[in-house]
């Protein structure tokens, strides 16, 4: 019998996360303080996030161990499987094997419990008694509800209207885990209530939500905010991902030719990706590929500029690929990829040719994933969706180029409660979105004044 699973035993789990900070050949540009556009320190980012957070966040250090009560949690659903697609593979008819890191099986349903539940651990250990976040499609929303539960922290999640909307079981999710979700832009801040005041039937968007989530945590008492993607800590309590597939791969004597990933805010794609990144930096072969929407293609037609994560420009200026603060995307179903802003660590890896980009139109990656549910059976979220359109474009270059490839893609997370998005697919009403050059060139009007990151 052929393998189809590789798995790890409890006790193979790994103890650390890696810093990809440790080895780039080049430093990052740092955060800058918009009000004196020098370096942000610690200091400054202390009423937002606990000192034991930002610790990682500018640490050097390689490895970082993994707190025992994280891993314990952990262990409720990792190691999770490495699994070989071979139906998929069949159907495609390629010369490749297709493998997959299966983050659906966590308890919220995604990837995003690698790090909620750090975070609310670090929280929770620096005496931080509410955690206020953004979400988008409500996978983040949902995870940081359960983590919120299990190490006994309050948890209030703005959610995008849009989504709120459309995805009505995800709040229902953080509520059964006893979060409080609000549909933003809402009456409840400052932030909100002034986008209301001008657009009464705004959609909503990532960078309206977090401003919302931040004025929420520091304006009181022991709270705390606490973001889902995008920083160098979320993605470093990612890396577990790629850790575990490295692990994996050692077990059946494989190593990957491509590995690639969704990018929305980065944090799924860098997990799987950044400890192969580690290994292309010290000289292996191996292509690394983010796959984002056309409707919000932030690294395949943003520029790498210093711009805010959010709305109110309530955060730190970032370096990274960007479509502008202000930019409110198309409502297209993969509401975990409209975000604005690129990671700072990807875009980074990005800028330096150490990882490519490419851009799917929310269609072909619904037909991606319908193909993928009737061959390997489990429904994808739409944000994975885009990563299995890459893996088919893979395949096909594959087919032409008549070389064989072995492929490793993040499954970020399952579509069980995204149903609504596929009836739209299914019955003919999701439109093709890509975004006109003009609108992006409209959108990073509102960033032509700020610093620009060194070369
Ligand atoms: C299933 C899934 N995949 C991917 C993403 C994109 O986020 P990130 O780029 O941080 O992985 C999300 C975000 O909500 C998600 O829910």
């Amino acid at each position: 019998m052929e393998t189809t699973k590789v798995v790890l035993t409890d006790h193979e789990i790994p103890r650390q996360w890696y810093n990809i900070q440790a080895d780039l050949p080049k430093p990052m540009s740092p955060p800058l303080h918009p009000g004196t556009g020098k370096p942000v320190g610690p200091e400054d980012l202390a009423p937002i996030f606990p000192m034991n957070l930002i610790e990682q966040e500018v640490s050097r250090e390689r490895w970082i161990d993994i707190p025992g009560e994280v891993l314990e949690k952990y262990l409720i659903w990792r190691p999770s499987p490495l699994c070989r697609a071979r139906n998929f593979e069949k159907l495609l008819d390629a010369p490749v094997e297709i493998y997959y890191k299966n983050e659906g099986l966590s308890p919220a349903g995604s990837h995003k419990p690698n790090t909620a539940i750090a975070q609310a651990y670090y929280n929770k250990a620096f005496g931080v008694k509410r955690l206020s976040t953004e979400t988008g499609a409500g996978q983040w929303g949902s995870a940081l509800a359960m983590a919120c539960r299990m190490f006994g922290l309050e948890c209030r999640v703005f959610m995008v209207r849009v989504s709120y909307a459309q995805k009505p079981y995800r709040r229902m999710m953080m509520n059964i885990w006893g979060a409080e979700c609000i549909p933003s832009p809402s009456d409840r801040t400052e932030s909100g209530r002034q986008i209301l005041a001008v657009h009464p039937d705004s959609p909503g968007s990532l960078g309206i939500a977090i401003s919302e989530a931040v004025e929420d945590a520091v304006s009181r008492e022991n709270s705390r905010y606490s973001l889902g993607s995008v920083l160098n800590h979320v993605l470093l309590h990612q890396t577990i991902i790629g850790l575990e597939a490295q692990k994996q791969f050692e077990k059946i004597g494989i190593y990957p030719d491509v590995v690639i990933g969704c990018a929305g805010g980065g944090s799924n794609f860098a997990g799987i990706a950044l400890p192969f990144v580690r290994d292309k930096i010290h000289g292996k072969q191996v292509r690394i590929v983010g796959a984002e929407p056309t409707s919000c293609p932030t690294m395949t037609k943003g520029p790498f500029a210093y711009d805010f994560g959010d709305l109110a420009k309530k955060t730190p200026l970032l370096p990274m690929y960007t479509l502008g603060h202000d930019f409110v995307p198309a409502p297209i179903h993969a509401g975990g990829l409209r975000y604005h802003g690129m990671a700072p660590i990807v875009s980074h890896l990005l800028r330096e040719g150490l990882i490519e980009a490419e851009a799917y139109d929310q269609i072909e990656t619904f037909e991606a994933g319908i193909r993928w549910a009737r061959t390997e059976g489990f429904i994808p979220a739409p944000e994975t969706n885009h990563a299995i359109a890459a893996v088919v474009a893979e395949a096909w270059r594959a087919k032409e180029e008549g070389k064989k490839r072995t492929i490793l893609f993040n499954w970020s997370g399952h579509g069980l409660v995204d149903q609504a998005s596929y009836d739209a697919y299914l019955t003919g009403k999701l439109i093709p979105y890509t975004l006109p050059d003009e609108e992006i060139q409209r959108a990073l009007k509102s960033i032509e004044s700020f610093p620009k990151p060194q070369a």
